[in-house]
Order: C-alpha cells, then sequence, then structure tokens
C-alpha cells in the first residue's frame, strides 16, 4: 500500500476512535458507499485518479471519508432525498465524478439513476462500480456546461460540488474563461440549459460558493464565482423554480447548497 493511502487511513481510524469515544458522536449519520476500500483503489488505480502530484486522489477521499462521512452538507443532500424523494424518482447527477452518491442511492434501492461528468477516467471507473454491484446507474462522459445529453422529465438533478470550481477551470476544463465573468450571468446560463429537463414539483439540489466567502478565510484564494442567496434568488425565479430549502457549510469557503423546487414550465424563457 503507497505510504500516503497508509497515513490516509490511520488518519480516519483515529478520526473515527476521536469522534465515537471522546466525543461521543452517533456515527450512523455516515453514507457508506456499498465498496470495499481494496475495490475501490484497484479500480482508480486502474483508470489513473488514485493519486494526483503522488497524494490520494479527491476522488479516493471522496469515498474513503472527505465526502461521504465527513462532509456535512453532501450528507444532508443525501438525507434530504432518502426522505423526500420516491424510489422510482428519474434521478441525474451531473459531474458526477466516480458517482459515489449515485452508488449509495442505488443500494438505498433507487433505480432510475444517470451520472455524467467531462472526465472519461471518472465515468470508467463509475461504469467498473456499476458493473460490480450490478446497479442500474446510466452514466456518459460530457460537459456539463454545454451537455449533449440530459435524461427528459427529470425528478432531481444534482448539481453538486462541481460548477463553482469548473468555472475556476479545475479538472480537464482549465482555461475555459470562466472565472472572470459575472457569476449571475454563469448561474443564468446554466439554469437555461437545464431548466426544462425538470417536471413540474421536480427539484434541482444546487451547490455554490457564498458571497460571504469574500469576508472568510481571505488567505485561501479559491472558487472566485460567488453567489448571494438574493442572486440565486433571481435567477432561479426567472426559470419557474423556487428555493424551498438550503444547507450552508464551510471548509475553507463558504458553500450552500439550495433545494430548488420546479414550480411550472416557463415557456417564454428560450433555452438557448
Ligand atoms: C470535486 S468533484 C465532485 C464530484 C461529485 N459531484 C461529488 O459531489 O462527489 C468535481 C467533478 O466535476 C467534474 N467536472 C469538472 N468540469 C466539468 C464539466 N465542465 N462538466 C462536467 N463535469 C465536470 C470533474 O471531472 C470532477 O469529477
Amino acid at each position: 500500500m503507497e505510504m500516503n493511502i497508509i497515513k490516509l487511513h490511520l488518519g480516519a481510524f483515529i478520526s473515527y476512535l476521536y469522534r465515537k469515544y471522546v466525543q461521543k458522536k452517533d456515527l450512523s449519520g455516515n453514507y457508506p458507499v456499498p465498496l470495499k476500500d481494496k475495490t475501490v483503489r484497484k479500480v482508480l488505480k486502474k483508470n489513473k485518479i488514485l493519486t494526483t502530484d503522488g497524494r490520494c486522489s479527491w476522488w479516493y477521499t471522496a469515498y474513503v471519508g472527505d465526502r461521504n462521512s465527513c462532509d456535512p452538507i453532501s450528507h444532508w443532500a443525501m438525507s434530504y432525498t432518502i426522505d423526500n424523494i420516491n424510489k422510482d424518482s428519474r434521478i441525474f447527477a451531473t459531474g458526477c465524478g466516480t458517482g459515489w452518491f449515485l452508488l449509495f442511492l442505488a443500494e438505498k434501492g433507487y433505480q432510475n439513476l444517470y451520472g455524467s461528468d467531462i472526465m472519461p477516467e471518472c465515468i470508467n471507473a463509475l461504469k467498473e462500480f456499476t458493473q460490480i454491484k450490478q446497479y442500474n446507474i446510466d452514466s456518459w462522459e460530457d460537459n456539463g456546461f454545454n451537455p449533449s445529453r440530459i435524461p427528459e422529465e427529470c425528478d432531481v438533478i444534482f448539481v453538486l460540488h462541481w460548477i463553482f470550481s469548473a468555472w475556476m477551470g479545475n479538472y480537464s476544463d482549465k482555461n475555459n474563461g470562466y472565472s472572470d465573468m459575472d457569476g449571475e450571468y454563469l448561474l443564468d446560463d446554466f439554469i437555461k440549459k437545464y431548466h426544462k429537463s425538470i417536471k413540474k414539483g421536480g427539484v434541482m439540489f444546487l451547490e455554490l460558493i457564498d458571497k460571504l466567502s469574500d469576508y472568510y478565510n481571505v488567505d485561501v484564494d479559491a472558487y472566485p464565482i460567488r453567489h448571494t442567496y438574493e442572486t440565486v434568488n433571481k435567477v432561479v425565479n426567472k426559470y419557474g423554480f423556487d428555493i424551498i430549502d438550503r444547507c450552508v457549510g464551510h471548509s475553507h469557503k463558504i458553500r450552500v447548497v439550495y433545494v430548488l423546487k420546479k414550480r411550472d414550465f416557463v415557456e417564454h424563457i428560450k433555452s438557448n
């Protein structure tokens, strides 16, 4: 096992003991993916995304801890889904990465799952996981800012933990020129592409960086495209959505997951 991976597991184990025995926290809120760690490592390694620059990759830490056991706003989005969304709903995850939350939802009995991501490495890994678990998840490579395929009549579209970082030009969409553009314009352009694919009464989970981050940990210069509640409300209202809930979390910036509910189709809005 590589040294960084040993360190990561040791760190995760110590943190687990600390939370369980010192903080006496109920750890049943964790959202594990139904895959053995050995399998996750093997598949990610084969697809060259187990490590980046000699360190554990984001996608690996997402499986073993970061996203599925110690990120409160992704937990919130998952429990919100389980509590409110029927098992036969059509659920589409944009920028889904290697799809840990699609695998989690599949394990919980959701049958109608779709995911796309710009990185073929991620989609290939998700396809392998899907095959291993014999789940029904349809996944494909796509640029979420200019999608070639969006499933019709979705009950749920997830936009979790990717657009704010992709607007900055992370991953394989570097130098896309978005980071200097106006946040309201970019959000409008994004919602315009997807709003017609969500059913009346359906929801979009949309994760953004809050403008309050301008005053928070100013030493970390990341994710320059940020939004206020008012801007989000203005844009999504235009496309027939209401903000019905939100969860605020923070790491080095303040992140918000909004739940947007579709009131009705808004016929007067052109899709492009
Ligand atoms: C930090 S990961 C988050 C993955 C997943 N959404 C989650 O919450 O666990 C960001 C993902 O966004 C993807 N991504 C970046 N730019 C994209 C684009 N233009 N279209 C689709 N996916 C993109 C990356 O390939 C990466 O897998």
